[in-house]
């Protein structure tokens, strides 16, 4: 049974529940073109079925790397960019201690991610570190191509051959890339690192419980047993019905696109735990990159509550109503920190002395729907028991599922990206990229050069 408890009761203040319920049909149409693979991209889907295919050796082959890595390595380096990146930070993020760099105790290596920008000044930065701590580094890109991580990983390469010699470097160097394809999984078989493989029919943004995810988050010491049996649950129970009593990730579908229908452009994911704020970051591109095409798509957006209360909190209260909120909430907390009483009571706060912190933020999340609700702001809540890689491993594959059964809905493709490649071709025109010639000479007469 899943864990994951979804209300979507109070978006009934602002659209009807036949609203929700006409759409049963589009859903279970989705549901079956993904189950039978013969919707839009359904050369993309082997995440469906991943959690339960997923190859025992590959598991143990990971787990064998992180206890090598974190023997010799002090600090992991992570390349990558988008869906190469975002699965594994939003999972190590949600599971890690808050200030884990000035952790004494910390056991396993810290993460650092690389190559999801191109500021010299950040890179800069990262080598100062690394020249004083022994590291090792994971370079993840399916195409092997992509700009930003290719430049972050040629630097990188020479800081660590520099640091320990060409055969050590490549003992240190995993490569997570195509099977047979691209420029990195080339440059990987000559220099002979490990290597590990991102599957030909899973995107991207849907390849977190692959190595891509997996071996990051076995580094940072998390359990990624747990993160698969959580998902092979959620797959179980959700591939096998599209009923609404049954299958909150078709609910949720649903309930989002009756919300579009009627003019609720922008989805807010809400947290209210900080260690939640990557796990929006990819959501934001899992949801993004999926529904936003052909002049289509919800736009998502995520807030960290309380803190985005005291900046933007003014306007999902009282701005353009075209906003909903999906607050992902989590019963329990790991730790527990009760207010202290204080003889003078100079703040004011003995009132709610001896309670946890946790009973107020509990507070702060009804309070800020019944404010919003009344503010115009249709609500419904995801909820977990904990955060733990089971229930994130769950929640992972939750969010998948919804996100290509409503890209179906929106009869869109939620498996490719054509629009990434924009500007990624005027930066290799800018830059004078072989290939590009006559784009250079088009773009330099744009911009007046
Ligand atoms: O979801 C996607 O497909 C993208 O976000 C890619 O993951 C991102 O562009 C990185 O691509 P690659 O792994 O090929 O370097």
């Amino acid at each position: 049974m899943l864990n994951i408890e979804l209300n979507i009761d109070p978006i009934f203040d602002f659209i009807s529940k036949e609203e929700v319920n006409e759409l049963s049909r589009n859903v279970a149409e989705a549901h079956k073109a993904l189950v039978n693979g013969s919707g839009r991209g359904n050369e993309y889907t082997g995440w469906l079925t991943l959690p339960t295919d997923f190859d025992k050796a590959v598991i143990s082959s990971i787990i064998d790397d992180a206890n090598y890595i974190g023997s010799n390595s002090e600090i992991m380096v992570v390349v990558g960019i988008g869906g190469s990146y975002l699965g594994a930070r939003a999972v190590i993020e949600a599971l890690s201690h808050h200030f884990p760099i000035l952790m004494k105790s910390r056991k396993a290596p810290l993460i650092v991610y690389a190559g999801h920008n191109i500021s010299e000044d950040y890179l800069s930065d990262l080598l100062d570190v690394l020249n004083e701590k022994d590291y090792s580094l994971a370079v993840i890109s399916k195409s092997g191509t992509t700009t930003e991580p290719a430049i972050a990983f040629r630097v990188l390469k020479k800081h660590l051959e520099s640091k320990y010699g060409k055969s050590e470097a490549a003992r240190r160097i995993f490569a997570i890339t195509d099977k047979s394809k691209g420029a990195l999984k080339k440059l990987a078989d000559e220099e002979g690192y490990k290597t590990y493989v991102v599957p030909d029919n899973i995107g991207g943004r849907y390849s977190v419980l692959t190595p891509v995810g997996l071996l990051p988050i076995a580094i940072a010491g998390f359990d990624i047993d747990q993160l698969i049996k959580g998902a092979q649950a959620a797959q179980q129970q959700l591939l096998n019905t599209a009923s609404f009593d049954e299958n909150p990730a078709a609910l949720y579908a649903a309930a989002r696109n009756a919300l579009y229908r009627n003019g609720k452009t922008t989805e807010i994911l809400v947290n209210y735990l900080p260690s939640l704020n990557y796990f929006t970051e990819w959501w934001k591109q899992l949801y993004g990159e999926s529904e936003g095409k052909e002049n289509k798509g919800i736009f998502p957006a995520g807030v960290g509550f309380t803190t985005d209360l005291h900046s933007m909190g003014q306007y999902i209260q009282e701005g353009l109503r075209n906003i909903f909120e999906t607050a992902l909430l989590v019963k329990d907390v790991r730790r527990e920190l009760k207010i202290p009483l204080s003889d003078n009571d100079l703040d004011g706060l003995n009132y709610i002395a001896g309670k946890r912190m946790q009973e107020v933020n509990e507070m702060a999340e009804v309070g800020t729907m019944l404010a919003h609700l009344e503010g115009g702001v249709p609500n419904m809540t995801i909820k977990i028991p904990v955060l733990n890689e089971y229930h994130l491993g769950e929640l992972i594959y939750f969010f998948e599922l919804a996100c290509a059964i409503s890209g179906y809905i929106l009869k869109v493709n939620p498996f490719d990206q054509p629009g990434v490649e924009a500007y990624k071709n005027n930066m290799f025109a800018l830059l004078g990229k072989p290939g590009f010639e006559k784009q250079t000479s088009e773009i330099k007469k744009r911009i007046g050069k």
